[in-house]
């Protein structure tokens, strides 16, 4: 989604937004510009794709300026153009404007701005707050930014910079949209997110929503937008570091977070589970509230609601509880039915996505627990919600989700048990059974992704079926998320269309689709569907498309009914999946890499969608 940097100081700044944009690229944009303020005037340069574009585009600006902003664009509001990047600026050259968010009642503000003879140049809803500034300023650009608050809809962070006050960015907040504050010497910059300038500083203050932010070279001043009183926010320090953003040696960060399965799966686990015993701090619901639950809902998006399909099995296994899994997207326009007993857990590996946050918060006005399970600590779904597991998987950059997947998987096998364990409907036996083979599933992820053989087979199965034009997932139970989540990496990467199916599905619709040649990716590891999965596979290989089939290191049978058999550790069938996924996610990585593509900035794709 957008990012956003700002600097104020007594640094020349071109070279300090430029990096501070690269350095959130990984979010994921299409278009990206800056713009440069100093006594001369205001200098904007703006360009289609990468930063390194914009960086030609700015190559001819003077570069003196120590007040700047610049902004990465994922297209909400008008197509992808350059007369759509931000930042936008006033006709008589004195204002500048970028926000991360949207207005929603951008059709009437640009209506209004028109109507007084604004020429508008973009497509864009933030195009006219730029005009209502400068229509709007009395001499103080925060009282203005206050004035015009109220009239703005939506969720939104933005920056203005006005000429006639060249020594301050002000900016505001609206809902989700982050906006941090880093305090350094004599300097301060603002950011949606922190690893845009914590290479210069690691010092940090939070922007709530409902505030003005009022920056300059001496410092920063929060002001409530209601009564503008002084608001004051400790300063912290951030902790992401900017060095697991390198890759580490390896080609991309996706292979590189591949690779951090063993560590984020284990940190994961951590002292959740020790010596045979299971403690889940921080769910915000006692032990006799979890009792009383009488329902689970899971909702996510994407990668997060794949775990959240694979978790619901196991609460149901486990606890006895019944449990649904939804779009986030799509439950919250349901009228869902559900009472102070059901529990709602939404998964967010970003902790912002817009729907999930929204999912969330209607669920909490209905009268429901919410507990979070994200990787981001402070996010807003985090802050929303009445409890929060984190996975422990360390920032993930890659816009196509890996380790933190594995991570949520072990999070909701985790709480499936707890859950298990409190409500009396596993032994402490059990749970120490299940929670030991848990523990061991680093190790084993481990022996996967050393396993030269597999690796050998996965570059032979790319080899073969990357200029394939479809790709057909099946599997059953456990082994159907696992499925949708291999389908979705494929298409993210490689965009080659696929589908993911219950193999029980098959035949009532998508058996239309097999041809003499179409790959079919099988999970058909050990479990009580296996046979069922066999059969399936067997109506597969009668319309002579090729099955490759993920499976039990040891199973003898699978070979009678797959062409392709890629073997994987044993485990107990509850747990497979978290080792099931791990070469399709491999399977879809070669493939793109056959197909040329840049896997860690798949087109159209943002790692966060903070939109709707
Ligand atoms: C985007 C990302 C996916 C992610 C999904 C949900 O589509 O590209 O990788 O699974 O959003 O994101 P969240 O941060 O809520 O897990």
């Amino acid at each position: 989604m957008c990012g956003i940097i700002g600097y104020v100081g007594a640094r020349p700044c071109k070279e300090l937004v430029l990096t501070g944009l690269e350095h959130l690229e990984y979010r994921g944009y299409d278009s990206a510009g800056l713009v440069l303020a100093d006594a001369a005037g205001l200098e904007r340069a703006r360009a289609v794709g990468p930063v390194a574009a914009l960086r030609e585009a700015a190559a001819g600006l003077q570069g003196t300026a120590t007040v700047g902003m610049g902004h990465t664009r994922w297209a909400t509001h008008g197509g992808v153009e350059e007369r759509n990047a931000h930042p936008f600026l006033s006709e008589d050259g004195r204002f500048a404007v970028l926000m991360n968010g949207i207005f929603e009642n951008y059709v009437e503000l640009r209506a209004e701005v028109a109507e007084h003879g604004h020429e508008l140049s973009s497509d864009t809803d933030t195009e006219a707050l730029v005009h209502l500034l400068e229509e709007a300023y009395d001499g103080d650009l925060a009282q203005t930014v206050r004035r015009l608050y109220p009239r703005l809809e939506g969720h939104f962070a933005f920056l203005a910079i006005c000429l006639d006050e060249p020594d301050r960015i002000v900016g505001a907040r609206l809902a989700w949209p982050p906006l941090v504050v880093g305090r350094g010497e004599g300097e301060t910059f603002l950011a949606s997110f922190t690893p845009a300038f914590l290479e210069e500083t690691r010092s940090i203050q939070v922007v709530d929503e409902g505030e003005v932010v009022i920056a300059t070279a001496a410092g920063v001043e929060f002001r409530a937008v209601d009564d503008w009183s002084v608001r004051e926010h400790p300063v912290e320090q951030a902790d992401e570091s900017l060095e697991v953003a390198a890759k580490g040696g390896y080609e991309t960060f996706m292979l590189k977070e591949i690779h951090e399965q063993p560590t984020a799966v284990a940190d994961t686990i951590a002292e959740r589970f020790h010596h045979g015993e299971l403690h889940l701090d921080g769910i915000g619901l006692t032990d006799d509230e979890l009792r009383e639950i009488n329902r689970v809902l899971v909702v996510g998006c994407g990668t997060a609601l794949h775990a959240g399909l694979a978790g619901r099995y196991l609460i149901e296994e486990w606890a006895g509880v019944a449990t649904e899994a939804d779009v986030a997207s799509e439950w919250r326009y349901r009228n869902g039915v559900f009472d102070p007993r059901t529990l709602v857990l939404a998964i967010s590996q970003s902790g912002e996505t817009a729907d999930t946050l929204a999912a969330m918060q209607i669920a909490k006005e209905r009268g429901a627990r919410v507990v979070a399970i994200t990787n981001i600590m402070g996010s807003a779904i985090a802050r929303a919600a009445d409890g929060v597991l984190y996975t422990r998987a360390g920032l993930e950059i890659g816009v196509a989700a890996t380790k933190t997947f594995t991570s949520q998987v072990t999070l909701m096998t985790l709480l499936a048990l707890h859950l298990g364990a409190v409500r009396g409907t596993l032994s402490p036996d059990e749970v120490a059974s299940i929670g030991e083979e848990l523990s061991a599933l680093p190790e084993l992820i481990q022996r996967e992704l050393d396993d030269e053989a597999m690796d050998r087979q996965l570059d032979l199965l790319a080899d073969r079926f990357a200029h394939d034009r479809f790709f057909l997932y099946l599997g059953r139970h456990l082994g159907l998320p696992i499925c949708q989540e291999g389908a979705l990496k494929l298409k993210e990467i490689s965009y080659i269309p696929t589908d993911a199916y219950a193999a029980g599905e098959m035949k009532h619709g998508p058996i239309a689709l097999l041809g003499e040649d179409t790959p079919v990716v099988a999970v058909a590891t050990d479990s009580h569907v296996f046979e069922k999965m066999a059969s399936n596979l067997e109506e597969v290989r009668a319309r002579g498309a090729h099955v490759i089939a993920v499976a039990t290191e040891g199973n003898t049978q699978i070979e009678r009914h797959a062409e392709h058999v890629i073997r994987i550790p044993a485990t107990r069938p509850e747990l497979q999946p978290i080792l099931a996924v791990v070469p399709l996610q491999i399977l879809a990585y070669k493939i793109a890499g056959r197909l040329g593509l840049d896997v860690d900035r798949p087109r159209n794709l943002a790692k966060t969608v903070t939109v709707e």
